[in-house]
């Protein structure tokens, strides 16, 4: 028997990766602290840190860590803290909205619940990487770094996810700062420490990535981005609510004016980029460059072209080398001063104007399967992988009988933002759709009819194509198979073929 599993294979991604909003008071309710247990404002035997471990799978170094740290390690460790402060933030208003914004979310249940338990772990382990942080500020006599109020760029899990993936490759990129930071301070009893942490976030980002359709692993060496400069200008500029952060309260590293990416969509194909930043006063474009940084490699340069001035806005494109450099995982854009060339990323972000933006290319082809189960709810959408908004869609399925569940498809695929835009079936047994008479009375009439493939080629005006038809597994069955298959099938063909 065949299943009748079909796979939708989205041809054009319309996913966006990257987030860049100007500083301006929006409209949403911005994400307020503390938590329902007291979160951040815990001491070490609170008994709600002894439900976070739980929670989290594990507990907090029980081995205490040195008391003095260099002034310079302080600031990382208080950036790290602020991060993860966003994050906590970032994971629980995600948890929340999966848990009582119903299957609107996500539309599968399955799905749902699976987002839902890891996220819950994910949660409770970054409190503990805030509390441990802020620990490790407190053993050295400093102050904890307390909250701002944050606002989230996302709405739908798919956006959330994708969101998700930048922030935490942008984090992972942060803590390999801190470990050379660590290294030349002397403060080398942190450096299993981060890289326990590194890893935790890798493995959290191969969950995210394939929820997305994406492979687990992005790359051989994720994005070193050499300075914090990107990660505290990322986070003041698009998730902190306009002067919502305590005041007096310094977290080391400046912030830059924020550079937009304009163009959607980008691929592994895109070839350029439109980008815009807006200041105050504007520099000389003329000795201005981009510059992208990614894996370990040295910063690539490019010019920028096609400049537009209104007003205090500079608009322009610049090349997207993809190709050459194999640009995947995180890559941060970033104006800079000059035409470099530059050795390391701390080269690039020593000169930096506007940034960071912050790129993850999309496959322009990426999957998603429907997934066969009883729909519980009105809805009915059971998409697991890509999210289809927006896209072309070449649909698969192993055969078609009656067209029924190609028709399901077509709808399916429209309620989700997306566009047939061709069908592939395994195998065409190019049999004739049955009449009412047969259906009903179960009598054979010899009527010319088209198949079900055929009807549904000329109802929806999308072409299809199969692998293959029944006439080459007659022929298989001519050198390979028994005889009397052969001749059953034969006479089947006779029968029921198909007038298209
Ligand atoms: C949760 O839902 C609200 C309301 O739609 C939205 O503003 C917020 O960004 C969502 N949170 C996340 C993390 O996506
Ligand atoms: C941005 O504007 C401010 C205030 O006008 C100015 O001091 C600064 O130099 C400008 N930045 C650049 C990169 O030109
Ligand atoms: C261009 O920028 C670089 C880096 O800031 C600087 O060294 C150089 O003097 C500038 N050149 C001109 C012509 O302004």
């Amino acid at each position: 028997m065949w299943s009748s599993i079909v796979l939708l294979l989205a041809l054009a991604s319309q996913l966006i990766s990257v987030v860049a909003t100007p500083a301006q008071r929006p409209a949403q309710q911005p994400f307020k602290y503390p938590l329902s247990n007291g979160f951040p404002n815990l001491g070490p035997t609170d008994p709600a840190v002894a439900q976070i471990q739980q929670q989290a799978h594990g507990t907090l170094p029980n081995r205490a860590s040195a008391l003095d740290i260099s002034s310079q390690s302080a600031l990382v460790w208080e950036l790290i803290a602020f991060n993860a402060l966003f994050e906590v933030a970032f994971f629980t208003s995600l948890l929340n909205n999966l848990t009582h914004n119903g299957p609107g979310l996500v539309p599968d249940a399955a799905e749902r619940q699976t987002v839902i338990d890891t996220i819950t772990v994910i949660q409770a382990q970054e409190e503990l990487n805030v509390l441990g942080a802020n620990a490790i500020l407190g053993g050295a006599e400093r102050p904890p770094v307390q909250p701002c109020e944050y606002i989230f760029p996302s709405s739908t899990l798919y956006e959330a996810l994708a969101f998700a993936i930048t922030l935490t490759d942008l984090t992972i990129g942060t803590l390999q700062f801190a470990s050379s930071t660590f290294g030349t301070e002397g403060d080398v009893q942190f450096l299993p420490l981060i890289g326990a942490i590194i890893g935790q976030k890798g493995e959290r980002n191969g969950f995210f990535r394939e929820r997305l359709g994406k492979l687990p692993t992005a790359l051989p060496l994720l994005t070193e981005i050499g300075d914090p400069i990107f990660t505290r200008s990322f986070l003041q500029q698009t998730v902190t609510y306009p002067g919502s952060c305590p005041s007096g309260q310094q977290v080391g590293f400046p912030v830059l004016p924020s550079l937009t990416i304009l163009t959607k969509n980008i691929q592994s194909t895109t070839k350029t980029i439109q980008y815009s930043f807006t200041n105050g006063t504007l520099p000389d474009t003329t000795n201005l460059s981009l510059a992208y940084i990614n894996q370990l490699n040295h910063p690539i340069v490019v010019p920028l072209q096609g400049v537009g001035v209104s007003k205090n806005t500079v608009t322009f494109t610049a090349d997207f080398p993809w190709a050459q450099n194999l640009l995947n995982g995180l890559i941060v854009a970033t104006v800079v001063a000059g035409h470099g060339p530059f050795d390391a990323p701390g080269d690039a972000a020593a000169a930096a104007l506007f940034g960071p933006g912050l790129i993850e290319t999309w496959s322009p082809v990426s999957y998603s399967f429907n997934r066969k189960e009883v729909k519980d709810h009105g809805e009915g959408g059971a998409i697991v992988g890509a999210s289809l908004r927006g896209k072309n869609v070449l649909v698969i399925d192993d055969v078609v009988t009656a067209g029924t569940a190609m028709r399901e498809t077509m709808e399916l695929v429209a309620r989700e933002g997306g566009e047939v835009v061709g069908f592939v079936v395994a195998l065409d047994r190019k049999e004739r759709r049955p009449s009412t008479g047969e259906k009903e009375e179960g009598v054979i009439d010899e009527e010319p009819r088209s198949s079900a493939l055929g009807q549904i080629r000329k109802e929806f005006g999308v072409p299809s194509a199969s692998i293959i038809t029944l006439d080459d597994l007659i022929n298989v069955l001519k050198t390979k198979g028994e005889k009397n298959d052969r001749e059953r099938l034969e006479d089947y063909r006779r029968k029921y073929l198909a007038s298209d």
